[in-house]
C-alpha cells in the first residue's frame, strides 16, 4: 500500500512541472433542453494557458425573436461548482443584446484574453494534466419576463490526457499473442506451464475489462483504464465509425432492431447526468464565484457583437466539435445508463451491438485458428504424401495431432466463455434484433458444448476409475488436460469452481444492469469465496503456484472491494472516487506486470540462465524440461519412463519426441 501511495505521490511532482503547456478542451456538445433559441452546430474552443489565449471554431445561431435574456454559465469540476454566474443581457453594452439580436455566427480564430479576466489564476494547474479530467461547462439563456429557459447548452472539458493508451492495449496484446505463440509450441507437452499462463492473462485482463461493466458510477478515469482491455473481451471497434459496426447496424435494423446505432462521437455527452463526469448529484457549491464575468468594463466595452459576447463565455465554456449536437435530458432515450452501456459506447460500440461485436471477432478468431489447423493438417499430409521425414515422428505427429487440436479448442472456449456469457445475458434483457438474440443463444450453446462435455468426460473418468486415472490416461490428458491437469490428482475438480464463478459473475454483471450495490457484493462474494478456496484446497502442484493463483485471486478480492466507494447509492464524493480508482488501477497494473514477469520466466528467459547452472552439475537432462513444467512430482518421471514404453503412450512419445529435438538443439 506504501509503495502505491508513494508511487502515486511520484507522479503528482511530474504533473505540475508539466503544467504551464496545457491546454483544456471540448469533448462533447450536448443541448440539455430542446434546443429554440440558440442552435449550435459547431462548437470547439480550446484555452491555452501557455499564452493564455482562446482558439475557437463555433458555428452557432440564435433564432428567436424579440426576447430578452440573462445568461447563467456554470462550471464543474470533479462535482465542486466554482463558478456559477448569473449575466443580465439587457444590462451590458448598452442594451445591444436586448432583445437578442437574430444572428448566425461562423468563424474560428485565435486570440488572447486580457489579463484583467483572471481566467489563467481561476484554473488550477492540475486539471491541465490530470488524467480523464472530470469537468462540464453549462451555458443557459433564461427569458428575463417570463423566467423561462430559453437555451441551455453542456460541454465537457478536456484536456487530452488519459489512462487509455493505445500504447497500452498494442503491449498488453502483444505480450497476449507472444504467450500463445510460446504456449503452441510447449502446449505439446501436458503439464507445460505457459498455456496456463495464458488462460489467466487473458483472464485477468477479462476481469479487469469486467470490473468496468458494473453498474457503478465509476470515475472517468478508471473507466478509461478498464478499456485499455476491452479488446481482451472481443469488444474491438476503431474510433471512427468502423465497417464491422455499421454493418452490424444494418442487420439489427433489418431484423427489427430498434435501438440506438453506433457512433464515432465521444459517448461521453450522452452518460447520466448524475454520475462521472457529470457529477451533478453532489454538488457542494462551497462559496462559487458569483463576481460577474463581464462587469469588467476592460472585457466588454471594446466591442458591442454578439462575437465578443461569445469569446468571453468561451474563457470558462470552452465547446467542442461533435457529429451532431444532441439533446440530453434526465427523461430522454439516448441518455446512457452505468454499466454495459456506458463502457461499450466509449469504445464506440452502440449497446445492441456489443454481442455481435464479440461474436464477429469470435468467428474471426475461430476461423484463423481452423486456418491454422488446418495449414498444418496440410503440411502432415504432404510429408505423409512425399515421404519427408522419418516415418516414425510422422506417424507420431499424427497420431497426437487430434488431441492438441482438441486442447486448444478447449482453451479458446475457456477464454470465450466469459464475455460471451455477459454479453449474451445482456443481448437478452435488451429485446432488441431478434437475428442478434438467435445467434446469442447458438453461440451460448456452441461455447458450452466446448467447455462442458470435457468437464463432463473428466468428471467420468474420475468418478468410474480414480482422480489418478486423469493422469495414467494419457489420451484424456492431451485432450482435456487443459481443464486439470495444473492441479494436483487430488484437486483436479478445482476447475469448477472457477467455472461457477465466472457463471455467477457474468450473471450478476448482465442480469443486474441497474443494480450496483448487489453486483458488487455478489462479486466480492464470489470472489472471497475463490480466495478462500485457493487458500484451503491449495489445489496447485507447486507452492510457487498456490501463492502466484491466491495473490492474482487476493487482487480480484481487493478491487472488488474498494468498488464499493462507486456505489451511486453511498455517494462517495467524485475527488475520493478518481483517488480510489486510480489505487484501483493502479493495484490492477502491478498484477498485470507480475503475471507477465512470470510468463518470461516460464517463456524460457530463465532456460538461459539454468543452462549454464545445468553444465556445473552434469547429468541432469531434465532441467531444461522443467523449466517449462508446472512441477517436479510426476511429470518428468512418468514421461520419460513412458516415452520409452512406446506402444500404449502414443502422445506422449510425439510429445517428448519435441522436447527431445527441443532440448538437442538446446545443447
Ligand atoms: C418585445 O417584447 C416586449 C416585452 O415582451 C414588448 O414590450 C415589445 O413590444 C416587443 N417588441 C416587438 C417588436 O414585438
Ligand atoms: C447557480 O445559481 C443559481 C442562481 O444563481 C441557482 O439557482 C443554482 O442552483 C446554482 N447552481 C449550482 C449548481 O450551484
Ligand atoms: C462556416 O464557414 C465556412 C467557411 O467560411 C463554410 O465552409 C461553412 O459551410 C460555414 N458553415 C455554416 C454552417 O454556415
Ligand atoms: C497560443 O498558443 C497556442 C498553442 O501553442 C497556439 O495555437 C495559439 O495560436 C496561440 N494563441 C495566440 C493568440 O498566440
Ligand atoms: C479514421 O481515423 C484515422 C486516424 O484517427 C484517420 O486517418 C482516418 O482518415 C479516419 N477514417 C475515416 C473514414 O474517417
Ligand atoms: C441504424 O442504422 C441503420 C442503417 O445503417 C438505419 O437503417 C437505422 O434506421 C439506424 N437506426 C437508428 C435507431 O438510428
Amino acid at each position: 500500500m506504501l509503495a502505491r501511495l508513494a508511487l502515486l505521490s511520484l507522479s503528482l511532482p511530474f504533473l505540475l512541472v508539466a503544467a504551464g503547456s496545457g491546454s483544456l478542451f471540448t469533448s462533447s456538445v450536448t443541448y440539455c433542453q430542446p434546443p429554440t433559441e440558440l442552435l449550435v452546430q459547431q462548437f470547439d474552443v480550446s484555452y491555452f494557458q501557455v499564452n493564455n489565449s482562446i482558439s475557437f471554431d463555433i458555428v452557432a445561431q440564435s433564432v428567436g425573436s424579440n426576447i430578452s435574456v440573462s445568461a447563467s454559465i456554470l462550471f464543474n469540476v470533479y462535482g465542486i461548482t466554482p463558478v456559477n454566474v448569473t449575466i443580465d443581457l439587457c444590462s451590458l453594452l448598452g442594451g445591444a443584446l436586448c432583445p437578442l439580436p437574430q444572428y448566425t455566427f461562423n468563424g474560428s480564430q485565435s486570440l488572447a484574453l486580457p489579463a484583467a479576466l483572471g481566467v489563467s489564476n481561476r484554473v488550477p494547474a492540475i486539471a491541465f494534466r490530470i488524467p480523464d479530467l472530470e469537468a462540464f461547462a453549462q451555458l443557459t439563456l433564461v427569458d428575463v419576463h417570463t423566467g423561462e429557459v430559453q437555451a441551455c447548452v453542456q460541454a465537457t472539458l478536456s484536456n487530452g490526457w488519459s489512462t487509455r493508451q493505445i500504447g497500452v492495449e498494442w503491449a498488453t496484446g502483444a505480450v497476449a499473442l507472444f504467450t500463445l505463440l510460446v504456449a503452441a509450441w510447449q502446449s505439446t507437452k501436458p503439464h507445460a506451464i505457459l498455456p496456463y499462463r495464458l488462460l489467466d492473462l487473458l483472464h485477468f485482463y477479462q476481469t479487469i475489462a469486467a470490473s468496468a461493466l458494473l453498474s457503478l458510477n465509476y470515475p472517468l478515469l478508471y473507466r478509461a483504464f478498464a478499456a485499455n482491455f476491452a479488446w481482451a473481451m472481443g469488444l474491438i471497434a476503431s474510433p471512427n465509425n468502423s465497417r464491422l459496426q455499421h454493418a452490424i447496424d444494418t442487420m439489427r435494423a433489418l431484423t427489427g432492431g430498434h435501438l440506438a446505432n453506433s457512433s464515432s462521437a465521444s459517448a461521453v455527452g450522452l452518460i447520466d447526468r448524475k454520475i462521472s463526469p457529470w457529477n451533478t448529484n453532489i454538488v457542494t457549491a462551497s462559496s462559487p464565484l458569483t463576481q460577474s464575468l463581464l462587469a469588467d468594463p476592460s472585457a466588454s466595452a471594446t466591442n458591442s457583437t454578439p462575437t465578443n459576447l461569445l469569446l468571453a463565455f468561451g474563457a470558462l465554456q470552452q465547446l467542442s466539435s461533435v457529429d451532431e449536437v444532441q439533446t440530453v435530458t434526465d427523461d430522454s432515450s439516448n441518455v446512457l445508463q452505468a454499466g454495459i452501456p456506458i463502457y461499450v459506447n466509449s469504445i464506440h460500440i452502440a449497446t445492441a451491438n456489443a454481442f455481435m461485436t464479440i461474436f464477429i471477432v469470435g468467428l474471426v478468431v475461430v476461423a484463423i485458428a481452423l486456418g491454422i489447423a488446418g495449414l498444418f493438417y496440410g503440411s502432415l499430409y504432404a510429408m505423409d504424401r512425399f515421404g519427408w521425414g522419418k516415418e516414425h515422428t510422422r506417424s507420431e505427429l499424427k497420431s497426437s495431432y487430434p488431441a492438441y487440436i482438441r486442447a486448444w479448442a478447449l482453451r479458446l472456449g475457456l477464454i470465450g466463455l466469459f464475455p460471451i456469457m455477459i454479453f449474451v445475458f445482456n443481448q437478452w434483457s435488451l429485446k432488441d434484433s431478434w437475428l442478434s438474440t438467435l445467434l446469442s443463444v447458438l453461440a451460448l450453446l456452441a461455447i458450452l458444448a466446448v467447455v462442458l462435455y470435457p468437464v463432463y468426460r473428466t468428471l467420468r473418468l474420475a468418478r468410474r476409475e480414480s482422480p489418478d486415472a486423469l493422469e495414467f490416461n494419457l489420451e484424456h490428458l492431451a485432450t482435456h488436460g487443459p481443464l486439470y491437469a495444473q492441479y494436483r490428482t487430488q484437486r483436479y475438480y478445482y476447475f469448477l469452481p472457477l467455472l461457477v464463478a465466472a457463471f455467477v459473475k457474468a450473471v450478476a454483471i448482465a442480469a443486474g444492469q441497474g443494480h450496483g450495490m448487489a453486483q458488487v457484493v455478489v462479486l466480492l462474494v464470489v470472489e472471497l469465496a475463490l480466495v478462500a478456496a485457493h487458500i484451503l484446497l491449495k489445489p496447485y502442484h507447486s507452492r510457487g503456484g498456490d501463492v502466484f493463483s491466491t495473490y492474482l485471486a487476493i487482487v480480484r478480492l481487493v478491487c472488488t472491494g474498494c468498488m464499493i466507494a462507486f456505489v451511486e447509492s453511498i455517494g462517495v464524493g467524485a475527488i475520493a472516487r478518481v483517488a480510489v480508482g486510480a489505487v484501483i488501477a493502479v493495484i490492477f497494473s502491478i498484477a498485470v506486470i507480475v503475471l507477465i514477469i512470470n510468463i518470461f520466466l516460464h517463456a524460457g528467459v530463465n532456460r538461459l540462465w539454468r543452462r549454464n547452472n545445468q553444465d556445473a552439475r552434469a547429468p541432469s537432462r531434465q532441467g531444461s524440461a522443467d523449466a517449462s513444467t508446472l512441477e517436479k512430482g510426476i511429470t518428468p518421471h512418468r514421461f520419460s519412463a513412458t516415452a520409452d514404453n512406446t506402444s500404449a503412450t502414443r502422445y506422449s512419445t510425439s510429445a517428448s519426441i519435441l522436447s527431445h529435438t527441443d532440448r538437442d538443439t538446446n545443447k
